[in-house]
């Protein structure tokens, strides 16, 4: 058996970089090298013990790389091709993927929720030299010549996830947006409520450096949500509420100011992740009867969503670089989720080069 490094929770607080065995592909199934990876909020999820997996699995799900092997059944590349893979792996076969709910694909019978997160979740991920990719003909996306690494790593998570964000809420073109929280997803939200056609786009956050960055991603005006009343500010920027409402962050407190800062009438797309219980007060929620709506994604994934996104990245139309604050090697990657967990230094994204 072929040996590789991975990074392996160990429970909680706990990851190391282990020796491993290497993946093989069986049917329908490729692997590839890992040439670039970055570390998911989720992640920092996963090794606080909020987000529970088993122990002994390899965490991260954002690959970009190099094919290694095929397995039977898998046509249409060649080995050495250059694929990039979504976080988020539909079977492309299931119930729920054939009726365009990838991201809750069902494993051959019914829906599963969050069923098509994989890689880092209920099998091994990309924090790793090699990485097994299950359903490989619905998932390997070849990467353009011209593109780097570097330049489509965001999209398999982070853009996805952001985009999809302005997406599901049906933005129409002069539609004022406001986004709550401008971390990665955040910012992705930001830059995707601009491409589709938002008017006016206001980014929230505490942090200097990330709302600096956020009117670099497109955000027209931004507020510091700690320096007075949002929900308000919103208000009165758009002339009495914002059309749709991003919630980027996953707290009662951004949830509850995304739903204040609407108009009647107007969408709530949530993209954070909730801890506890998550209480909806009839005043913001005019109650009950404000035509309001509440919509929530989970990253959209599948080679389809990464070749479209590779061409909003190839045509010019967004530069994601400018996220990836950091690098490290694999070997050192607990540098990199020490750096990435405590925020310091200015960081938003981090690469890791196995
Ligand atoms: N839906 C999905 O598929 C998906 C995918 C990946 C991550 N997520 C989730 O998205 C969320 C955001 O991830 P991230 O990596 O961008 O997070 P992050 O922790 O890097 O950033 C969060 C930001 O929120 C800001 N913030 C804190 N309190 C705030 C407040 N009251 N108002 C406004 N801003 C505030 C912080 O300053 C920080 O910049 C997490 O819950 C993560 O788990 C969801
Ligand atoms: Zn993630
Ligand atoms: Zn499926």
């Amino acid at each position: 058996m072929k040996r590789m490094k991975a990074t392996v929770f160990h429970g909680k607080d706990q990851i190391r970089v282990d020796e491993v065995e290497r993946p093989v592909a069986g049917v329908g199934e490729a692997v590839i090298r890992v040439t670039l990876t970055t570390i998911c909020g989720t992640d920092l999820h996963i090794l606080r013990g909020e987000y529970a997996v088993r122990e002994g699995l390899i965490i991260g799900h954002e690959p970009v790389g190099v094919i290694e092997e095929l397995g039977p059944g898998v046509s249409g590349y060649q080995i050495g091709d250059r694929v990039l893979v979504g976080a988020i792996t539909p079977c492309g076969q299931c119930s729920a993927c054939l009726s365009g709910h990838l991201s809750q694909c069902g494993h051959g019978a019914g829906y599963e929720a969050l069923g098509g997160w994989r890689f880092g979740n209920t099998i091994n991920g990309a924090q790793a030299e090699y990485l097994l990719v299950p359903y490989a003909q619905a998932n390997l996306a070849k990467i353009p010549d011209e593109l780097s690494d570097e330049q489509v790593v965001l999209l398999a998570d982070i853009a996805s996830t952001g985009f999809s964000g302005a997406e599901s809420a049906q933005i129409k073109i002069g539609d004022a947006v406001v986004v709550f929280a401008q971390g990665p997803i955040g910012l992705c939200a930001t830059a995707g409520a601009k491409l589709i056609g938002a008017a006016l786009v206001i980014g929230v956050d505490g942090d200097e450096t990330r709302l600096r960055m956020a009117r670099r991603m497109g955000a027209d005006v931004v507020l510091d949500y700690r320096a007075g009343d949002v929900v308000a500010e919103v208000k009165k920027i758009t002339g009495g509420g914002a059309d749709v409402a991003i919630e980027a962050l996953g707290t009662q407190q951004t949830f509850e100011n995304a739903l204040r800062s609407l108009r009647p009438a107007g969408i709530l797309s949530s993209l954070g992740v909730y801890a506890g219980k998550l209480q909806i007060p009839y005043d913001a929620f005019a109650a009950g009867i404000g035509d309001q709506r509440i919509v929530t994604t989970l990253c959209p994934g599948g080679k389809e969503r990464m070749r479209r996104l590779m061409e909003i990245v190839r045509r010019g139309r967004v530069d994601l670089t400018p996220l990836l604050t950091h690098t490290f090697s694999l070997e050192q990657i607990t540098e990199g989720y020490q750096v990435f967990g405590e925020r310091g230094d200015g960081v938003l994204k981090v690469a890791i080069r196995p």
